[in-house]
């Protein structure tokens, strides 16, 4: 997945083809951050856009198959299962407990693998999701609320656990999807960044959802020890901040809980971002680029590279990272490195509802909502989470939640040591391996 150059030239070939198609089960070779050129799809937003000197670098999700880069992790955990001798086409149904991206990933890689699958996942969603899901042969097991509703989704899994005949593909929990980001995405933000900039990368940015993108910031770490690495939450469910346990309208992300699989060691600061700001950035980046172009100083077209690009949770990623590096003072030689998980696709009725509740608004109210969101928030919203008693406290959540599951205290002190986290992505070779020799080619 980092490297599909190295795949024979002729499945290479097939696979590039098979692209336009994406039912075809060639596009298994095709869940990667790289374009047919070989090159990490990325963009890096102007500085005049961005408002600060540092180069915001943004890896794009959308171009992977089913339209999200989600769909790495559901095939390395569905893939795990395989080669651990698990997961059997035939035999067993794929269960994806999610908000979304992850269920229809699994969707998508039970079809292009043979499997059936249910995908569990809060009601309130936004309708393209579930679209996709029913598209791809999934079913829906849906659960009551939305997004920071996630406990409910966990807990309607634990009932399908008690049936050999379903294997459950645990993104909160099972450690193929810190290995895929640690590898694949760790190693593509770093690529992505070697032209920018002195080269090096001075922050990774994410927002977490099951956390598995924040594992890219520990490969990064591993390369550039200095580097920081910021996770970003809903103002209105600060959970990693404070404890805080609010509904909100970043779909994907900020779900009330420290995942089993992110690493806390390895977060440095933890910033909180208001929904409607990332709702209302996304219109400005969907529908208004003309606008922003005119607010930022820019010629008519600079940006119209943008559009479909993003998300919400996308929008509110860049706000982390502009906001980081204002914070850090960063300047022309620091990269910051942050993800657009999807794109526009699964959000034109997020942004009906906006325009719903906001009404009308002219270029004079559009300029302030520039203002506010691209050169907006406040230090009051970042916290410095490197000291042992935080790391304590974010243990402390994790163990609360994870304990009610069924892990036992010694394995969850386990992960309190980066040598847990190490010998984890250290399977990637023996995982390798075990696939190489499976195949026919
Ligand atoms: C739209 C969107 N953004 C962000 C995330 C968070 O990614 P991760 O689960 O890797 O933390 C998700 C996860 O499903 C998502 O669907």
């Amino acid at each position: 997945m980092l490297h599909p150059e190295l795949l024979p030239p002729a499945v290479r070939k097939l696979a590039e083809a098979g692209a336009a198609n994406e039912l075809d089960p060639i596009n298994l070779f095709n869940v990667t951050w790289r374009g047919p050129d070989r090159q990490i799809r990325h963009v890096v937003l102007p500085n005049e856009l961005t408002g600060v000197n540092a180069n915001v670098i943004v890896l794009a999700g959308r171009y992977f198959p089913s339209g999200s880069h989600k769909v790495g992790p559901a095939y390395t955990t569905l893939m795990e299962g395989e080669l651990a001798g698990e997961i059997e086409p035939g035999l067993h149904t794929m269960i994806g407990p999610s908000t979304g991206n992850f269920g229809i990933g699994v969707a998508y890689i039970s079809r292009l693998k043979g499997y059936p699958a249910i995908v569990i996942m809060p009601e309130q969603m936004s309708k393209e999701r579930y679209r996709r899901i029913r598209q791809y042969g999934g079913e829906l097991d849906l659960t009551p609320g939305s997004e920071s509703d996630v406990i409910l989704v966990l807990e309607r899994t634990e009932a399908y656990k008690k049936d050999p005949k379903y294997k459950v593909l645990a993104q909160f929990e099972l450690l193929p999807n810190y290995r895929f980001h640690r590898y694949v995405t760790g190693q593509s933000a770093l690529e992505a960044a070697r032209r920018y900039g002195n080269g090096r990368v001075a922050a990774f940015v994410s927002a977490p959802g099951s956390a598995g993108t924040l594992a890219a910031g520990d490969e990064i770490k591993a390369r550039f020890p200095e580097s920081v690495v910021c996770a970003v939450e809903p103002k209105e469910c600060s959970t990693l901040f404070n404890n805080g346990r609010g509904t909100h309208r970043i779909e994907g992300i900020g779900d009330k809980m420290v995942t089993l699989i992110h690493n806390v060691l390895n977060t440095d600061y933890v910033m909180l971002i208001h929904d409607d700001d990332c709702v209302a950035g996304l219109e400005l980046l969907q529908h208004r680029l003309r606008l922003v172009e005119e607010f930022a100083g820019q010629p008519e077209g600079s940006l119209a590279h943008l559009a479909n690009l993003f998300g919400v949770s996308g929008i509110c990623n860049v706000l982390g990272a502009i906001r980081l590096a204002r914070h850090l003072n960063l300047g022309p030689e620091d990269n910051v490195v942050t993800i657009a998980t999807d794109g526009f696709d699964r959000y034109p009725s997020v942004l009906d509802d906006l325009a719903r509740r906001r009404g009308a608004v002219d270029s004079g109210q559009l300029r302030n909502w520039f203002e506010g969101i691209f050169r907006g928030g406040d230090s009051k919203e970042l916290r410095d989470v490197r000291s042992p008693t935080e790391k304590l406290r974010l243990f402390g959540y994790k163990e609360q939640v994870w304990s009610k599951f069924g892990y036992s205290r010694s394995y969850l002190e386990q992960m309190q040591s980066q040598a847990f986290w190490d010998a984890q992505y250290d399977a990637i070779h023996r995982v390798d391996q075990d696939l190489a020799a499976g195949r026919e080619f």
